[in-house]
């Protein structure tokens, strides 16, 4: 039975993996924390991870970027592996998060769905071939009017394996308002909507000379970010420290079938 911590249980997507984790055999929510205290749960709630005193084997975290240096901390302090989801990290809090790594297990995911993961692994072999040809790269991401970052983690992920792919030649502009000029080669313009309840969209478009190709990942609900994280959180626990991602969950997934 893998024991779970479940950091921001109270938020939208606590809440949800509360209810998804009901569901499975092997996984349970030992204990909640959250700043916010008006939901009613079948498990002890405690305000800060620091308070929280129970046995576990993994921590799943969706709250906010503030919250994640506190936890990450704690997580070292007690030895606690930790499924990373929130998003809208600084720089310097993402350096926190290698250097956390270097003494537990830590998998940190912008987006927890399959068909994202894939995304990352075969856009870096599109820009290669796209972008000597001539096509602009761009992306357009869309989410819900509650959504607190932006561009979205997804976004900038996405971004960073087709610059990564490109030698980091890319500069990103998520705003031409404040300039008069023509877009250059080396742009990739990042867009940001907010809007209703849009769980989540991400398309990339290349655009050549008389041509575009668009390539959109779709979220229909946020099962697929629960799902995810329930699995991420079963193959973390009991893992050494390092740095993993979902790519990891999914390739030891595909060894066990
Ligand atoms: N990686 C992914 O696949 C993925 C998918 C969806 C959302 N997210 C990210 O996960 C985070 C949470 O998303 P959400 O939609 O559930 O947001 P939400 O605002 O509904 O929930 C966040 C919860 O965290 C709690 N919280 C805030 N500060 C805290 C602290 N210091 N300690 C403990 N709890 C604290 C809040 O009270 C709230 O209940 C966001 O950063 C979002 O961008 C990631």
């Amino acid at each position: 039975m893998t024991r779970v911590i479940m950091h921001g249980c109270n938020g939208k997507m606590g809440r949800f993996i509360t209810d998804l984790i009901k569901e499975e055999e092997d996984v349970s929510i030992v204990a909640g924390v959250d700043t916010y205290d008006g939901v009613a749960n079948d498990y002890p709630v405690f305000a800060s991870i620091e308070d929280c005193d129970v046995e576990a084997d993994v921590v799943i975290d969706f709250s906010n970027a503030k919250a994640v240096d506190g936890l990450l901390d704690c997580c070292i302090k007690r030895n606690l592996p930790v499924v990373l989801c929130s998003t809208g990290l600084s720089e310097e809090q993402l350096e926190n998060v290698k250097k956390a790594g270097e003494k537990v297990a830590v998998l940190k995911s912008a987006n927890m769905s399959l068909g994202i993961n894939m995304l990352l692994d075969i856009l870096p072999q599109i820009v290669q071939l796209l972008a000597p040809a001539g096509f602009d790269v761009e992306i357009v991401e869309k989410h819900h009017n509650q959504k607190l970052d932006a561009p979205s983690g997804t976004a900038l992920a996405l971004a960073d394996s087709m610059n990564e792919a490109m030698e980091n030649s890319y500069e990103y502009v998520y705003d031409r308002s404040q300039e008069r000029k023509k877009r250059e080669k080396k742009e990739m313009g990042i867009s940001a909507v907010r809007g209703g309840s849009i769980v989540g969209e991400h398309e990339i478009i290349f655009a050549g000379a008389d041509e575009v190709i668009e390539i959109k990942h779709t979220a229909y609900s946020r099962r697929l970010f629960g799902k995810g994280a329930v699995e991420a959180a079963k193959f973390l626990a009991g893992k050494p420290a390092g740095m993993y991602d979902m790519r990891d969950v999914i390739a030891a997934k595909n060894q066990a079938q």
